[in-house]
């Protein structure tokens, strides 16, 4: 909801209000951001100016307490007193400097539409503040309120209303003073270790959060935190911003000698200028921005709540998602239709519902260095063509699923020959490339509508339910067309798939290069890293969770010892891991032994019955000691609780399970998943387990392991909400000192899942 009581704007969510005020010099007063208050709490909220503070340069003559540096805003400039970083650059008549004041406001019933970039959906209300400078422009700050999610999204649209070009250089999306102390989390990364949270915090020297490849990249996820140094997953104050947006990006804190800290967020302004004609306006994207006194669990969840109602795309809204199997790490280019039947076979058997051909279906793509660009079926491989293999897929009962990385060309391909000029490179240089590729220039017309009509054509071939939309090339040599391109790659985006708002769109940049708000607007998920390996898609999921649901993380088993890690881990945790997100397998099923077939069965089996349960629980990050990582989904009458290890301990002592997001007086049945052990993996150590004596290394034992079934400990208990939430001491673990049905045998990167049933007689009103 938002109010406006003579010049004092009020913005109000569910839990949380922002405060603007128009100063008596018509500039933007951030008054308050944070928990919920009223107009009437205004003047105690605002920070008092009565004094004048020594080398200030003062705005006005007849006022020396009014010095734009120490006022906390929410919009400045250049060359007027304000010193600290500026949220605009520009070049125009008038020189560099930039003094936006009030002109007008509007309050718009829902959103104000944007016609190239994406952004959140059915906001309540938006507050439009229209500032002009006298150089010619005109500012308008749009303010949104999503009120059911406690977000707040803000962005600025420039607009040259001079008879002279002005060149915009930076403008930021947002810029936010607010008072206090704060640790930044940022989420960095690189190939295969995406989304690693880094604390560090804000003093007087800048922190800066920055992707300058062109794309939001894996280096710096756009998204942060802002936390009181004292807050914890569970108490504190914390506020999360990200930008609807998926290329170079800029965030910087920075705390002030008067204690005020001044965070903005927007595109990169690196190498950026914008020439705007006169008449002519630049649109930033969208900033998202909430707030929690809850600690990090508390932002967490508005941010969930957000990206699953006004962020993802509306027919997928709360729509479950399908267990895929994706051919990638099994098969790799290496197929024929009938490996992949066979595959296909089995995956049906195991229970998947989708199948995912992922590179090396089209052109010469046979190695990464051939073929990209050229998407016409390679018929060697497919004889029949893609309907061919998605009918005898649709026979086994499984959906169709297709790959494509449709900005990039490799040289060798028909299309590079065709058209060499498509190809992005830096003039007069030898071209420079990433996996053998160059990126196409999506700047251009004429290729966004190759783009359009190649996939399109592909798409409406067959019965194709789902595209993997890859892109593995940074860029080099976009500059100032960097914001461009992406305007470019969202034109595609919008083409191709709002015609076709049924096919699930899942994207991917080797991994989670392009982890963000702007491509979620376009497809709900996005593949969170390469890197299947469970112990390292801890940090990664538990990273990604902070501003991201569940429900758009990819999550797939794949084989141990892992390809990246050597890392040997148990099947149980492979599944325990994936079911975090969205499951699939991502293997080769042919060298699975009947052991293996069955655990898997019984994984699928399990998420699918508690699927809505892990895609769109109510997520938390529960507190864990140290080196271990424990995650909780939560919905009226169950959650589910998964408790991963890693390194075993000797002789470990007592355990204990705490939870969330409980009715205190209810009465829950706590179960521990089923899962097997595997007889092979305990060597001589077996025979404290079976009668006889067997050669570990024997013909016995290894058939014994791919075929016998060992149960791990069966843990069912019973208790309070209450107690749940207080902590319950679970079986003890293995300590070396004999075995019985009752421990749990947990080794190495060893883990647990649990459900925790509300019982019957509880209904769901009961707290
Ligand atoms: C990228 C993706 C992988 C896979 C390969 C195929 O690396 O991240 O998942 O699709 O490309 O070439």
């Amino acid at each position: 909801m938002i109010e406006v009581h003579d010049g004092l704007f009020c913005l109000h969510t569910k839990s949380t209000s922002m405060l603007l005020r128009r100063t008596a010099f018509g500039h933007l007063e951030l008054v308050h951001y944070g928990a919920a208050a009223d107009a009437a709490d205004a003047d105690a909220l605002a920070v008092k100016r009565t004094i004048a503070y020594g080398c200030a340069t003062n705005y006005a003559a007849n006022d020396p307490t009014y010095c734009l540096d120490v006022v906390p805003l929410a919009w400045s400039g250049e060359a007027r007193g304000d010193y600290r970083e500026a949220p605009i650059e520009w070049d125009t008549d008038l020189g560099a400097a930039s003094d936006f004041r009030y002109a007008a406001h509007e309050i718009l019933d829902g959103a104000a539409i944007m016609e190239r970039l994406p952004q959140a959906r059915t906001p309540d209300q938006t507050l439009a503040i229209t500032l002009t400078d006298e150089a010619g422009a005109e500012l308008i700050l749009f303010f949104s309120v999503f009120g059911d999610t406690d977000v707040i999204t803000r962005r600025a649209v420039l607009k040259n209303t001079s008879d002279t070009p002005i060149t915009v250089k930076k403008l930021m999306s947002s810029l936010l003073d607010l008072p206090g102390r704060f640790v930044m989390t940022t989420f960095s990364g690189g190939w295969i270790a995406e989304a690693r949270a880094e604390r560090v915090p804000v003093g007087a020297a800048r922190v800066v959060n920055e992707a300058v490849t062109g794309f939001s990249s894996n280096r710096h996820n756009p998204g942060f935190l802002l936390s009181e140094p004292d807050a914890g997953e569970d108490h504190g104050r914390v506020y999360g911003f990200n930008l609807i947006w998926s290329g170079n990006h800029y965030a910087a804190a920075q705390r002030s000698f008067q204690g005020i800290t001044r965070v903005m967020q927007g595109v990169s302004p690196a190498d950026f200028a914008k020439k705007l004609a006169p008449g002519e306006s630049f649109c930033t994207p969208e900033a998202v921005m909430s707030f929690s006194d809850a600690g990090f669990n508390g932002l967490s969840a508005h941010m969930h709540d957000f990206v699953n109602r006004h962020i993802v795309p509306a027919h997928w809204q709360e729509r479950e998602r399908p267990v895929l199997y994706n051919s990638w790490e099994g098969c790799g280019m290496d197929f024929t239709e009938r490996r992949l039947v066979e595959l296909a076979k089995k995956a049906a058997k195991l229970g998947c519902e989708l199948f995912v051909l992922d590179d090396g279906w089209f052109g010469a793509r046979n190695s990464e260095t051939a073929g990209l660009g050229d998407y016409a079926v390679n018929k060697k491989k497919l004889p029949d063509g893609l309907t061919g293999l998605a009918d005898k897929l649709r026979a086994l009962g499984l959906d169709f699923g297709l790959w494509f990385e449709p900005e990039a060309v490799n040289p060798d391909s028909d299309l590079y020959r065709a058209h060499p000029d498509w190809a992005i490179t830096e003039p007069g240089r030898e071209p420079v490339y990433g996996r053998n590729e160059l990126l196409l220039d999506l700047t251009r017309p004429e290729v966004r509508d190759y783009i359009v009509d190649s996939v399109g054509a592909v798409l409406d071939s067959a019965d194709i339910r789902y595209v993997k939309w890859d892109m593995n090339r940074h860029s080099t040599a976009l500059g100032a067309k960097a914001y461009d391109y992406i305007l470019g790659f969202y034109d595609v985006l919008r083409r191709i798939f709002a015609p076709r708002p049924e096919i699930l769109l899942e994207n991917c940049a080797s991994g989670g290069n392009r982890f963000d708000l702007g491509v979620l607007c376009f497809g709900p998920q996005v593949w969170a890293s390469d890197d299947t390996d469970p112990i390292e898609r801890l940090d990664i999921q538990n990273g990604l969770s902070y501003l991201y649901p569940l429900s758009c993380m990819g999550t797939h088993v794949s084989a141990a010892p892992h390809s990246q890690t050597l890392r040997q881990t148990p099947l149980s945790t492979r599944g325990n891991v994936s079911f975090f997100g969205l499951l699939g397998y991502e293997l080769d099923l042919k060298f699975l032994s009947s052991v293996d077939e069955k655990d898997i069965r019984s994984q699928i089996e399990f998420y699918k019955k508690y699927r809505s349960l892990f895609q769109f629980g109510r997520f938390t990050r529960l507190p864990a000691p140290e080196g271990e990582t424990r995650w909780q989904v939560a919905r009226e009458d169950c959650a589910a609780a998964g408790m991963f290890y890693r390194l075993a301990p000797a002789a470990p002592g007592m355990d204990e399970l705490r939870l969330a997001d409980l009715a205190p007086k209810a009465r829950y049945t706590v179960m521990a998943r089923q899962q097997n052990l595997r007889v092979g993996d305990f060597g001589e150590l077996v025979r404290y387990v079976v009668p006889v004596r067997l050669n570990p290394k024997g013909v016995v034992m290894s058939t014994a392991d791919s075929i016998y079934v060992m149960p791990d400990c069966a843990e069912v208990m019973e208790a309070s909400g209450a107690a749940l939430m207080s902590g319950i001491r679970l079986e003890n673990r293995y300590a070396g000192t004999g075995y019985n049905e009752n421990i749990r045998m947990l080794r190495d990167f060893g883990s647990r899942v649990y459900i925790v049933q509300k019982q019957k007689e509880w209904g769901d009103s009961e707290t």
